[in-house]
């Protein structure tokens, strides 16, 4: 007979900048059983932003840090400030959720390989921002969201996973956007599924 050791939730520290939609389809994964994973710290680089009110109305952790003085990323010394938070609260996978500053630094270097972004297209197309209108210009017949590891590019890091997503006649970049952001809202998820499952069961 075999006894199975059982695995610890896998420990998130999530970071964005905006509305928290992914942060939600995840959190709720949670608390429906069916993600073995905590989210133990929500950042962001904007006080105000919609994620870090979810996160303190589900009594996580959620701190608001200034990004100095740079406009697409953090100076070094803060990221290496964000990356010392994540290791406090012990975060085991970085998951960046709609966070809209590059990393460069400690996050790369103290995280390698579990770090992880979703982009709303199928990459290598239509890198940046705002995919979805860059799939509407380009005229694609199918669009889709990725999630990726994370290197110091611009949504240039290996993917993980994908999902296509039809584009429709009459989509404007609004239904569009909401199609795919449905699609990340499962795909995310699913992925961080696969990192609960693929590593060490618990100490005893
Ligand atoms: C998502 O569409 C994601 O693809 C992009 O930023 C957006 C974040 O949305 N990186 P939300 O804050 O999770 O609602």
């Amino acid at each position: 007979m075999t006894t199975e050791t059982p695995l610890l939730p896998l420990r998130l520290g999530v970071l964005g900048s905006g509305k928290g939609s992914n942060f939600r389809a995840i959190a709720a994964q949670i608390a429906e059983g069916k993600l073995n994973a905590e989210i133990v710290v929500v950042l962001s680089d904007v006080p105000e932003a919609g994620i870090l009110d979810y996160a303190r109305k589900m009594g996580v952790p959620a701190i608001a840090f200034d990004p100095g003085k740079f406009r697409t990323k953090l100076e070094p010394e803060i990221e290496g400030q964000v990356a010392a938070l994540l290791e406090e609260h012990r975060v085991e996978l970085v998951v960046l959720a709609g966070f809209m500053r590059i990393v460069k630094y400690d996050l790369l270097t103290k995280f390698s390989r579990r770090i992880i972004n979703i982009h709303p297209s199928l990459l290598p197309k239509h890198r940046g921002l705002h995919a979805w209108e860059q799939a509407l210009l380009a005229g694609d017949t199918v669009a889709g969201c990725t999630v990726h590891y994370v290197d110091r590019g611009i949504d240039t890091g290996e993917i993980i996973a994908q999902t296509e997503v039809p584009v429709q006649t009459g989509d404007s970049p609004e239904t569009l956007h909401a199609r795919i952001q449905a699609a990340e809202h499962e795909l995310y998820p699913r992925v961080i599924a696969g990192f609960c499952e693929n590593r060490p069961p618990a100490a005893e």
